[in-house]
């Protein structure tokens, strides 16, 4: 398109405020502009407007709402079976090197408030291990178990990219061979005003932010990642999140059940602490399988118990899933799209006068559009979702305190490091309410699920002791 027509396009959209300041700029701020509106799909745009912000956009239907099937965690011995079953069939697809990792760390991390990608965040409670030091060993520690090349696909996105390649390069890649990991980079999505307007970060470029974690699909299959697994005999892809500590990467009992079941996209889910707990939950929607949004569950319902006591609707999402590659390929045929979410969040931007506009704290001036990747699922043919205990599997960084923060996320390392020291047969102090009472923080290396504790030479564990292990 030449300039002129973009200019058009601009304007019969109704966009043309994002030029109030053109006569100012020189050639090389216009031609940033020019670039990043050229870039947009001002169509979408206008529908995104219309259904997503109109006044009366919300007044659909209230959808059917029901709890998904949900693999529990194994009570009976015939189910412990089945589940020793299932992580032998996830083992021999680890060994026959059908699996491949997909970590998505493209988002902003407002609420942690950390310069830098979340992954350089240090989590660890003893040394200064980082969040990505600590999923690049696991990765390392399965590729030695299972003899297998498990290839790392990394989402980032513009804001991020090159913090993360250059933070992995600097670390020489925590020990993997650097052709062993893909980097992939995922679409932007402008941010508006309440009416749709688009809103400028400075007065020569637009406030633009990534298109949401749903944005992997599409970039795995046009960054060519797809096509890179599947020549490595790669079939099957474990999804997760970079803010997840704790996250049991390949897990082979999750992929068994996700293989024996012919699945093309799976979850595994944690149960609710309580009806309150705002996490989405699996279900179905309309009889097709997703995620309800806990602002979407209407409270009867988030309430409703099985003749056990036990919550209807349990299951929890924790944004763990496993992909088949051939689904996600089948997802981007056909001009495939996930639908947009809205929300509304603190954008920084200029005002008319071309000045940062000086929000209140907590002021939600914008709204962002967002794709979620649990939409993708009511496409899979096949699906499971895996009850997992939330102290084995999920402990996010999201916060800066409080709930869900650096903090929280290293007393679950901590708890779990002890945890499997105790199993091994180590005794290991602990305070009067039952937290252990020392500080440990075991590399994957030494152990990544616990395996491998039993032979070690340990000091004394004593309370107070900080060991790293
Ligand atoms: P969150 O929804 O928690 O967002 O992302 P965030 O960007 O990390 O944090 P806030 O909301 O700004 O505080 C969950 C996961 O999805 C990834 C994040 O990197 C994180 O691993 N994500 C999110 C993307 O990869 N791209 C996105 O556009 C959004």
């Amino acid at each position: 398109m030449n300039v002129k027509d973009l200019l058009e396009t601009i304007r019969a959209h109704g966009q043309a405020h994002v030029l109030a300041f053109w006569d100012g700029l020189d050639e090389a701020e216009r031609g940033r502009l020019l670039g990043q509106l050229a870039a947009l799909d001002f169509g979408l745009l206008d529908r995104l407007t219309k259904d997503l912000l109109a006044p009366d956009a919300a007044a659909s239907k209230p959808p059917v709402l029901e709890p998904a099937p949900l693999i529990e965690l194994p009570k009976t011995e015939a189910e412990r079976d089945r589940f020793a079953e299932a992580r032998a069939a996830g083992e021999a697809a680890l060994r026959a090197g059908r699996v491949g990792c997909f970590l998505v760390a493209g988002g902003q991390g407002t609420r942690l408030g950390f310069d830098g990608p979340k992954g350089a965040y240090v989590i660890g409670p003893v040394t200064r291990r980082t969040i990505f030091q600590l999923h690049a060993e696991k990765i390392l520690a399965l590729r030695r178990r299972y003899g297998a090349k498990l290839p790392w696909v990394v989402m980032t996105s513009t804001a991020n990219d090159a913090a993360t390649r250059a933070f992995f390069e600097a670390r020489g890649f925590f020990g993997l061979d650097p052709a062993s990991v893909r980097f992939i980079v995922q679409e932007n999505m402008p941010a508006v005003d309440r009416r749709g307007k688009l809103l400028l970060e400075t007065r020569s470029s637009l406030a633009l932010s990534p298109n949401g974690h749903g944005g992997s699909i599409k970039a795995l299959h046009e960054s060519g990642a797809c096509a890179w697994l599947a020549e490595q005999g790669v079939d099957t892809l474990f999804y997760f999140q970079v803010d997840n500590v704790l996250v049991k990467i390949a897990d082979p009992v999750f992929l068994g059940f996700h293989l024996q079941a012919g699945a093309e996209m799976s979850s595994k889910a944690v149960r609710k602490r309580d009806w309150r707990e705002k996490v989405g939950v699996l279900g179905r929607v309309d009889g097709r399988l997703g995620v309800i949004e806990y602002s979407d569950l209407p409270e009867d319902l988030a309430k409703a118990a099985n003749p056990d006591g036990s919550l209807r609707f349990a299951a929890g999402n924790i944004a763990i899933h496993l992909l088949d590659v051939g689904f996600v390929e089948r997802l981007n045929a056909g001009g495939f799209r996930l639908p947009f979410h809205k929300a509304e969040k603190a954008v920084p931007c200029v005002g008319p006068d071309g000045r940062p506009v000086q929000l209140k704290p907590g002021e939600k001036n914008g709204v962002k559009f967002e794709t979620f990747v649990f939409d993708a699922l009511p496409r899979a043919k096949a699906s499971v979702t895996l009850e997992v205990a939330r102290e084995a599997d999920f402990a996010p960084v999201k916060n800066a305190e409080g709930e869900d923060s650096p903090a929280t996320a290293r007393a679950y390392l901590v708890a779990e490091a002890a945890a499997w020291l105790e199993a091994a047969g180590r005794r290991v102090p602990r305070q009067p309410g039952g937290m252990p009472d020392l500080c440990l923080e075991l590399s994957p290396l030494t152990s990544f699920d616990g395996q491998g504790l039993a032979g070690l030479t340990l000091p004394e564990l004593k309370p107070g002791l900080k060991l790293a292990l």
